[in-house]
């Protein structure tokens, strides 16, 4: 399966950048080349300007987030449905900044992951362990737990992407080593193995993280590592292309 490079793009940008980024984008990918498959998660507001922009290209967009329900009585939240109806094809779940910020559970975000499949979306399920649960010798464990929890139970392999990101390394320009991504991605692959059984082997598993276009190459080569979730440098086109040529 090629790898997927994901560009999370967080509450950054008015209309008209996410305009100028998907254009320039759209442009530009055309030189990328086949080795992975390229995807935008842009603020729900400018998803469908986005899926306009890339209709028809080869770049797939992606929500943020979604509700654990279809419908309903659920001021300011947008549903799985809602974001497949605009084109998207993935949505991410359960990122650190959501757990953090909205006291998002493991439960939660499996709930979330079955809408997600319901509407007919891929979820991209994070889970990363904090720098003082690395340090004090707890990034598998918490990383298993996670996994077990926001899984949802015997779905099928080939609709999930699972993304490992260290919390301690979003957006602060330290990466993990790339001898430490692939413990982690190598221990991600054993839990799952016993999560979604038969094809286990086939879920990408993302690396998160200051991914850069220095460190890119050297982060995708890595044991178990199926692509990246870019955060900050997925905002300058030319530097998400780069990570994008970096794939082995
Ligand atoms: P940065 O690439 O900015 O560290 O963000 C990573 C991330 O959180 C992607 O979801």
């Amino acid at each position: 399966m090629k790898p997927l490079i994901a560009g999370n793009w967080k509450m950054n940008g008015l209309a008209a950048d996410a305009r100028a980024l998907a254009e320039d984008l759209k442009a530009s990918s055309q030189a990328a080349g086949p080795a992975c498959e390229l995807l935008v998660c842009p603020p729900f507001l400018h998803v469908p300007l986005v899926a306009e922009i890339l209709g028809g290209s080869s770049i797939h967009v992606g929500g943020q987030d979604c509700h654990a329900t279809a419908s309903g009585a659920h001021t300011g939240d947008t549903s799985g449905a809602m974001l497949r109806d605009l084109g998207c094809s993935h949505v991410i779940l359960g990122h650190s900044e959501r757990r953090a910020d909205h006291g998002e559970s493991d439960a939660l975000i499996r709930a979330k992951a079955e809408a997600a499949l319901a509407a007919g979306l891929v979820p991209i399920v994070c889970v990363g362990e904090t720098a003082g649960e690395r340090s004090s010798g707890q990034a598998l464990t918490v990383i298993a737990r996670q996994l077990k929890g926001s899984v949802p139970v015997g779905m099928a392999a080939e609709r999930l992407v699972v993304a490992y990101e260290p919390v301690w390394a979003i957006g602060t320009g330290d990466t993990a080593t790339p001898g430490d991504v692939a413990e982690v991605h190598n221990e991600i692959r054993r839990v799952l193995a016993g999560l979604v059984g038969e094809g286990s082997d086939q879920v990408r598993i993302l690396y998160g993280g200051s991914v850069k276009p220095e460190n890119a190459a050297e982060l995708l080569a890595q044991s178990n590592v199926g692509g990246a979730l870019v955060g900050g440098a997925s905002l300058k086109p030319q530097d998400f292309l780069a990570i994008a040529a970096s794939c082995p």
